[in-house]
């Protein structure tokens, strides 16, 4: 958990929450630490209020219109109340079903099921999740890997959005968990991958894990990259998977792109795009949105109402399963992106050495108590990053 007004970290000892009817709780084997995603919410958190206030605009228009609709007092208690409480941390895990709620009739007691979202995700020993928002981990699939699930399906849903046909070229700015993510599954669906980072270790991972060339942003490797794989028309989609305030990925996307590219954002990067360059090309910029269709609908999410397959192939209980289908079957491996495997009981101590730096990461999971099975070898051998 942590405190959003001072930033603190801490352990907490809570009730273990009921079995509601709808859903299934879960006992956590692993739950993964998606270390650019949380250390951004651990660093806002340790902000002064101009800071924390800069970072999320998005909240200050809600304050803004609370003011309008409320009155300042009402407001100020509110804002003080919230930013006062614990927020957990956490959406991506796999356990093990404890109890089934009423109205649940495909999973039983015992079956192992990978778990979605940051609100019944959490870093946390049990967890009730609703029945759209987990899905049964296929057989043979270590649970520490399918407790990539939920970070799987936000690069699938990224990946789905730039609708990549077979024989293209995409290029992929940032390789960070998502990144790394994204490169595997487009090399899965016949695409060829040019990657950028500024990273070099994690340009070397990518390029290992299917990239055909990565390099630095703007560097010669990458330019020479596209134009060689494209014969100098520029790539067919761009992914923007960079964390940072930096602008440079939209505007290198706009120069490697070809004409009428795809350009798909993921990250939360900076995004003002060079108005001449996008138009020039007229190039098509798609937003992906979380781990996909479902999310953010509480019908679907909270009372595990459906949306007709034929309407809505890929939902995001759909997406879960299809990533940890692909991870089971081999065409993504997740173990090389393990940078370190945590006790659960360190896991204060752990986010403290990723961000002050002393644990340098692409993922980490947390292991619970009860479950000391070890890495699985994965097909493809590969070092993981550390
Ligand atoms: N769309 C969604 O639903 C969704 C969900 C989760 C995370 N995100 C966002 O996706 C992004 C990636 O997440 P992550 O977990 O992989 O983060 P990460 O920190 O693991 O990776 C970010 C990578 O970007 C690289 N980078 C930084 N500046 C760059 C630049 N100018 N050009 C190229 N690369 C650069 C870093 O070196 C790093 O490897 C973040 O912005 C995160 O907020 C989006």
């Amino acid at each position: 958990m942590q405190n959003y007004k001072s930033g603190e970290l801490t352990l907490l000892d809570v009730p273990v929450p009921g079995c509601k009817p709808g859903g299934v709780l879960v006992r956590s084997a692993y739950s993964l630490i998606s270390t650019g995603t949380e250390l951004m919410k651990v660093s806002e958190a340790g902000m002064s209020m101009v800071g924390k206030a800069r970072s999320r605009p998005d909240q200050v228009a809600k304050v803004v219109q609370s003011v309008a609709t409320n009155g300042v007092p009402a407001t100020y208690r509110k804002v003080m109340g919230k930013l006062d409480s614990y927020t957990p941390l956490g959406y991506s895990l796999c356990g093990v079903v404890e109890q089934v709620g009423a109205g649940i009739d495909d999973v039983s007691v015992g079956d192992v099921v990978a778990c979605a979202g940051n609100e019944h995700a959490l870093h946390a020993e049990v967890n009730w999740v609703p029945k759209n928002l987990y899905t049964r981990v296929p057989d043979g699939l270590a649970p520490r890997h399918a407790a990539f699930g939920t970070v799987g399906s936000i690069a699938l849903q990224g990946v789905r959005r730039g609708e990549p046909q077979l024989g293209e070229v995409a290029l992929v700015v940032g390789l960070g968990l998502i990144g790394q993510l994204v490169v595997q599954l487009l090399a899965a669906s016949g695409v060829r991958v040019i990657g950028a980072d500024p990273d070099p270790v994690r340009c070397e991972l990518a390029e290992r894990l299917g990239a055909a060339a990565c390099g630095a942003p703007s560097s010669p490797a990458v330019e020479n990259a596209v134009a060689e794989l494209t014969g100098g028309h520029g790539v067919d989609q761009v992914y923007l998977a960079a964390g940072g305030g930096s602008n440079e990925p939209v505007e290198l996307a706009a120069r490697l792109s070809r004409d009428r590219g795809r350009v798909v954002d993921i990250g939360k990067c900076s995004l003002d795009l060079p108005w001449n360059a996008y138009y020039e090309k007229e190039l098509d910029v798609r937003f992906s949105r979380s781990y996909g269709p479902g999310r953010y609908d509480p019908e679907y999410e909270l009372e595990g109402r459906d949306y007709p397959i034929g309407y809505v192939r890929w939902t995001e209980r759909r997406n879960l399963a299809c990533f940890l289908d692909l991870v089971a079957r081999g065409r993504v491996d997740v173990e090389p992106l393990v940078s370190h495997t945590a006790d659960f009981d360190d896991a204060v101590e752990t986010y403290r050495s990723l961000k002050d730096g002393g644990l340098k990461a692409v993922a980490v999971l947390f292991r619970y108590p009860g479950h000391t099975e070890e890495a699985v070898a994965p097909e493809l051998t590969v070092p993981a990053v550390r």
